[in-house]
């Protein structure tokens, strides 16, 4: 697991480099040729968070209606929408479940523009669909996903930045500001404050994550990483649902994680952290700048929000390596996990 998060700066840099990016840019211009009406993702797990980062920036950049499907209506009740003017996007580090193969085909043939987001181009995901991003992130060795994650994330925002543009190529000034990202990467890995934190949270019996906007998929991720490896059960909020009830359970024994970057969805999140304050939560929060009312601060710089969720989510990951070693589990071996489910 460590390996796989240290290769991060690199599987940014790999994503950019021209082969990869003319190949993402290739499948932009052909969704934006084929206009579609909205867009339906599909994934699991960390690849669901992924792509719920993907719907953000659907619904925000293009303007486009997104929704997430229920891959059960499909596979167990034999539903056959019609996905006519559909982009349906299947996200899989694997390609190897078979719900998700199942929701691309039966979509292939209801009307959809299927498109596959996969680190593996030879899946049974992949061959399913019309499309296809190899996301490049080399293999992972671990079973808790990080690289392939990160990697999901700048291939989708690629993607969606390149349908933006119409002919599939990222503006220069985009470009120019994600060539930054795998420094920026490299930046955060180096600082040691995620292992600080581990002993903070070693004897805590759970925790809640929060975010908001593009921020929320990292608040979701988050939770899964620490569920998967340290066996801590941790739950995830939009910071606007939070306030919607579960608000009342947290406490002084209850720690929060909140994501709070730039941007609306960091400002909405400043007003949260004030009401966790006022019931004397501890919070620690993710992001470029000090909180009013939060104990502590996993920093990371400062950039655009749209960036943020590919920066916030690496020092969640030490902090989650650091916390499964802290109380003596194995975050290699994750109880009862292989590196792919498969689901139907
Ligand atoms: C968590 C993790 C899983 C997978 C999920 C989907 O770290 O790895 O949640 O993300 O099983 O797997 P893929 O992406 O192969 O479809």
């Amino acid at each position: 697991m460590s390996e796989d998060i240290a290769e991060q700066p690199a599987g940014f840099a790999r994503l950019l480099e021209t082969g990869p990016s003319t190949a993402i840019a290739e499948v932009a211009a052909e969704v934006a040729r084929r206009a579609p009406r909205s867009v339906l993702f599909v994934g699991r797990g960390t690849s669901d968070h992924a792509a719920l980062y993907a719907a953000y920036l659907a619904e925000i950049r293009l303007g486009l209606p997104v929704a997430s499907a229920s891959p059960s209506a499909i596979t167990l009740y034999g539903a056959r929408p019609d996905l006519t003017g559909t982009l349906v996007i299947g996200v899989s580090q694997s390609g190897g479940s078979p719900d998700l193969t199942g929701v691309l085909k039966v979509a292939r043939e209801t009307g959809a523009l299927t498109l596959a987001v996969t680190n593996n181009p030879d899946s049974p995901l992949a061959r399913a669909a019309e499309l296809s991003i190899d996301v490049v992130a080399g293999h992972e060795r671990a079973v808790a996903a990080t690289k392939t994650y990160t990697a999901e994330l700048l291939a989708l925002l690629m993607l969606i930045e390149g349908v933006r543009a119409g002919d599939g190529h990222l503006p220069a000034e985009e470009r120019a500001a994600l060539e930054k990202l795998p420094q920026l990467a490299a930046d955060v890995l180096a600082d040691g404050s995620a292992a600080e934190l581990a002993q903070r949270y070693r004897f805590a019996a759970s925790l809640v994550a929060t975010g908001r906007g593009y921020a929320y998929p990292t608040a979701r991720e988050a939770a899964l990483k620490l569920m998967e490896t340290s066996y801590l059960p941790a739950l995830a909020f939009s910071g606007a649902d939070l306030l919607h009830g579960p608000l009342a359970m947290t406490d002084h024994d209850i720690p929060v994680l909140a994501v709070v970057g730039d941007g609306p969805g960091g400002r909405s999140m400043r007003d949260v952290v004030a009401r966790l304050g006022e019931r004397r939560v501890d919070v620690v929060t993710i992001g470029g700048s000090d909180v009013d009312g939060a104990s502590a601060r996993l920093a990371v710089p400062s950039v655009d929000e749209r960036y943020a969720p590919l920066l916030d989510i690496l020092p969640v990951q030490q902090l989650a390596l650091a916390l499964s070693l802290a109380r003596g589990e194995d975050p290699d071996a994750p109880r009862g996990l292989k590196k792919v489910t498969t689901t139907l």
